[in-house]
């Protein structure tokens, strides 16, 4: 069973031809509507965390794709809580043809995929958001172009669930991969040891650092997310404290690439990690982003269900 847990997980082959069927999607979408090549089939979307992107997008891949997608609210399911896990996996795996599940502990989803009869997405977790992170690496090859060799991503903030995808996908592409974020707020080392691993063998550079405009230098694309990710939001306060050094704003901007691109993952909390200015400014892509969830999303379903 085929499922789609964690970019790590891929060979550079498979998140390549994902890319392209992403591109092929997108394309014949834009010229007037998706073949329905998902006619009968169903997508289960647990949710234990609010979502605009995620919910939205996956369910409208499926209607366009002629298949159907049924929304599991927090409060409907409770994941672990009004019955476990496994037993959920066991029971819904027999109804629907898919599952994506957004969860708090990444085991909870590794669990649902073990049990179930479908393949299953993990649609964020607090390990990592290999959805998003498809999705930005087409965006990226959108604006950069194929051969991201030798390109700089620059992630500002925290080590978090996105900055780890992020790292997984740049890497296994040979795109260098640079993170600037407060001391205590680091990519876990087990995540950074995969990441080297692939940089190895792709031929990506790597640099950690606590200093934002280093990281930012000559950098094609920056990205930043959420000081305080969902379930952290008692720390968001003293969070605000820490990163404040770490605000994408026009000064950041001006130490990279003239050319450079500007990445969120959103929501954003404007005014916090990025300004108003760059978010709504000319190196901006943000909307394509958020966009490309649609189409990345449609490629890894039909990966798992054609
Ligand atoms: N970027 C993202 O996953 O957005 P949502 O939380 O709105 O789904
Ligand atoms: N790091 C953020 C991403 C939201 C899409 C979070 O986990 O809340």
């Amino acid at each position: 069973m085929k499922h789609f847990l964690n970019l790590a997980d891929l060979t550079p082959q498979e998140l390549r031809d994902l890319l392209e069927l992403a591109i092929e999607l997108k394309e014949e979408w834009k010229r007037g509507g998706n073949r329905p090549l998902l006619a009968g089939k169903t997508l289960g979307m647990i949710f234990q965390k609010p979502s605009l992107r995620t919910r939205v997008s996956f369910e409208m891949a499926m209607i366009h794709l002629g298949g159907q997608a049924l929304y599991l609210s927090p409060f409907e399911i409770q994941l672990g809580k009004r019955e476990s896990v496994a037993d959920v996996a066991r029971v819904l795996s027999r109804y629907v043809d898919i599952i994506m599940a957004r969860v708090f502990a990444h085991s909870d989803v590794v669990v649902l995929a073990r049990h179930s009869r479908v393949p299953v997405i993990n649609g964020l977790s607090d390990y990592n958001h290999p959805c998003q992170g498809l999705a930005d690496l087409l965006t990226i090859i959108e604006n950069k172009g194929k051969d991201l060799h030798g390109q700089r991503l620059a992630f500002v903030g925290d080590g978090n669930n996105v900055a780890t995808s992020l790292l997984f996908g740049t890497t296994k592409l040979g795109m260098d991969f640079a993170i600037a974020g407060p001391p205590g707020y680091e990519l876990p080392p087990d995540v950074w040891e995969l990441g080297r691993r692939f940089a190895a063998e792709s031929g990506s550079r790597l640099l950690a650092t606590h200093d934002p405009i280093e990281a930012v230098a000559e950098a094609d694309v920056i990205y930043t997310d959420v000081w305080a990710s969902m379930g952290q939001e008692e720390e968001a306060e003293q969070r605000a404290q820490v990163f404040g050094p770490y605000q994408v704003n026009a000064d950041l901007i001006a130490q990279a690439r003239p050319d450079t691109i500007v990445m969120h993952c959103l929501p954003a909390h404007r005014g916090q990690e990025i300004t108003d200015e760059v978010a709504d400014g000319p190196h901006s892509v943000l909307w394509d982003q958020a966009e490309n969830r649609m189409h990345a999303q449609k490629a890894i379903l039909v990966d798992l269900l054609t």
